[in-house]
């Protein structure tokens, strides 16, 4: 899974939520829901990674909420200075524009922080990023940052 460079400065905009959606930071006392849900669905190298996006001021976790029901979330300037992710969608709730409008939140947050490119941190599904924000792959970048971690 090769990285993948954004350029910050050209942007598409934060499109319309579905009806009912909210998005936003994550609060300090919601962070068990929150890691209990990346848990459930991602794993716990997603847990682990949330619970640093979770321990910044605001978090650097973006939620979609529906009331009071968590439906994703999208992690930024997290493992390495620059980096988006992780993110994850509910499976009942893809398909919808959340994982879109959840990359496209952090990535303006991200430019509003100072940085001109952000990076996909080991993309997985490399054509949601081409087609949602521009992003093209960086070449030899896998493996890359993440070489040698713990498994
Ligand atoms: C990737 C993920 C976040 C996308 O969330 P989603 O809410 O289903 O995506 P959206 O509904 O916002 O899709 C936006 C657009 O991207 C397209 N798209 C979605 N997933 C895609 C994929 N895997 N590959 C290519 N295109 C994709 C959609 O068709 C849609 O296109 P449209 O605007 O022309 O209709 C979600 O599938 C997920 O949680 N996957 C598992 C975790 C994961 O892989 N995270 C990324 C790790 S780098």
């Amino acid at each position: 899974m090769p990285d993948m460079l954004v350029p910050l400065y050209r942007l598409p905009s934060q499109g319309a939520l579905p009806e009912g959606v909210t998005l936003r930071p994550a609060l300090p006392f919601e962070a068990h829901e929150v890691l209990a849900f990346v848990a459930a669905h991602f794993g716990q190298k997603w847990v682990d990674e949330c619970t640093v996006a979770l321990a910044a001021r605001p978090a650097r976790l973006l939620i979609a909420t529906e009331g009071t029901h968590l439906l994703g979330f999208a992690c930024y300037d997290v493992t390495f200075r620059g980096f988006f992710g992780p993110t994850g969608v509910a499976p009942e709730a893809r398909g919808k524009g959340l994982g879109k409008a959840l990359l496209l939140a952090a990535l303006h947050r991200l430019r509003d922080d100072g940085f001109a490119y952000g990076i996909i941190g080991g993309a997985g599904p490399v054509a949601f990023y081409q087609e949602t924000c521009g992003a093209t792959p960086i070449p030899d970048s896998d493996p890359g940052a993440y070489s040698g971690a713990l498994v």
